[in-house]
């Protein structure tokens, strides 16, 4: 027999709400060979990222619906075992748009990059503050939100991966950061631990719209909205003049079966003269070496400090990637696939 033994993650069905263990099946395969441009890898880390269960669902997105029957698709670190596309070798760490599997066959080109190890870091770094959510903090706040020294910067999601590289570029940059998250240890590490001026805990307070006034006393500038909902009711009664508002996930809404309530008081937009605009992390890929140059400096000079949430085994994906929706994960939610294999 030839090929390597692969385990495969299918999407079964699509969810309706929370994406539970009937929507999945396994199958084990062998691998074939690559084609000419295509590379064959070994998967050593699963980046669970919220935006897989908007894939998962078949509804008009940037990215086409996972076809039910097919792998599920998810973000990797991968060994290069065998390659027929020119640039790679064998051996070579890379990163690409691949499956839940233990192997892939994919292409050299497009979202797939070889990792600079030269910047001596954990691999699962590159999945978390060197790769798509630290880049998404970094061109979503610098880009869109344009923070200017001593503007107020509010972003939700605040204990997360995206959320909480945010709050801190925020504050490297002179702002007043104030993050939104769930409950009290996770705020409590923004203000001990990572330099935010204030953190509220949705969970607990009643009226967000006060406790929002409250922690930010002249009113917000930016907002960095990872969660959407109801929120954004809330953080539009406290905008400034000529606001940024950056729509950048809602993850309140992913499980939804119906769609939320769209905000009742979106007018204040115009009575502020402020913009709320969406932004993708794929647009910013031409960009990718400068932002991920700027957030190692940051790093080896101790201003951005991160967690990530390693669960292992492939087998555990997708009982996961529910963690996501609980807020039951500390920092960037990554899968180990392939255990002391990884280098
Ligand atoms: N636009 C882009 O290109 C782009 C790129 C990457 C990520 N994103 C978006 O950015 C957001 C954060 O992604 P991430 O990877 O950094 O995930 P994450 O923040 O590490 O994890 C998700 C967090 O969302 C919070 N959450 C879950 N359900 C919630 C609810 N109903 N209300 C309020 N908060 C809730 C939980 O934190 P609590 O415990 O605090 O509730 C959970 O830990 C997501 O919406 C994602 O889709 C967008």
């Amino acid at each position: 027999m030839t090929g390597f033994s692969n385990r495969q993650l299918l999407l079964k069905q699509r969810p309706h709400g929370r994406p539970g263990p009937e929507c999945y099946e396994w199958r084990e395969s062998r691998t074939a060979a690559p084609a000419d441009g295509e590379l064959l890898v070994r998967n050593l880390y699963l980046s669970l990222d919220p935006a897989i269960r908007g894939w998962m669902d078949d509804a008009p997105s940037y990215m086409p619906p996972i076809p039910v029957g097919s792998v599920m698709r998810g973000t990797t670190i991968a060994r290069v075992i065998e390659s027929r596309c020119d640039g790679f070798l064998p051996g070579d760490i890379v990163q690409g748009l691949n499956g839940w599997e233990d192997y892939s066959i994919t292409p050299g080109a497009g979202f797939t990059a070889k990792v600079p190890l030269e910047l001596k870091r954990p691999l699962t770094n590159f999945l978390s503050v060197l790769g798509p959510t630290g880049l998404t903090a970094y061109f979503g706040l610098i880009d869109v939100g344009r923070p200017q020294r001593g503007e107020t910067v509010l972003v939700s999601g605040a204990a997360g991966a995206v959320g909480s590289i945010v709050g801190q570029i925020a504050a490297i940059l002179g702002c007043h950061a104030v993050g939104i998250a769930g409950g009290a240890q996770k705020c409590s590490w923004l203000t001990e631990q990572l330099g935010f001026d204030a953190a509220i805990d949705y969970k607990r307070e009643a009226g967000l719209g006060a406790a929002i006034q409250a922690a930010c006393p002249d009113g917000v500038d930016v907002y960095f909205d990872n969660v959407g909902g109801p929120l954004l009711e809330s953080v539009l009664a406290n905008i400034n003049e000529r606001a940024r508002l950056l729509m950048c996930g809602a993850i309140s809404g992913y499980n939804a079966v119906e769609p939320p309530p769209g905000p009742r008081n979106l007018w204040q937009l115009i009575v502020k003269s402020a913009r709320l605009e969406g932004f993708l992390i794929k647009s910013y890929l031409g960009r990718w070496a400068e932002g991920r140059a700027q957030m190692a400096a940051w790093l080896d000079a101790g201003l951005i400090k991160h967690r990530e949430h390693v669960d292992r085994g492939l087998e555990n994906a997708p009982q996961s990637f529910l963690r996501l929706f609980d807020g039951n994960h500390d920092g960037k939610l990554i899968v180990d696939i392939a255990g002391k294999e990884a280098p």
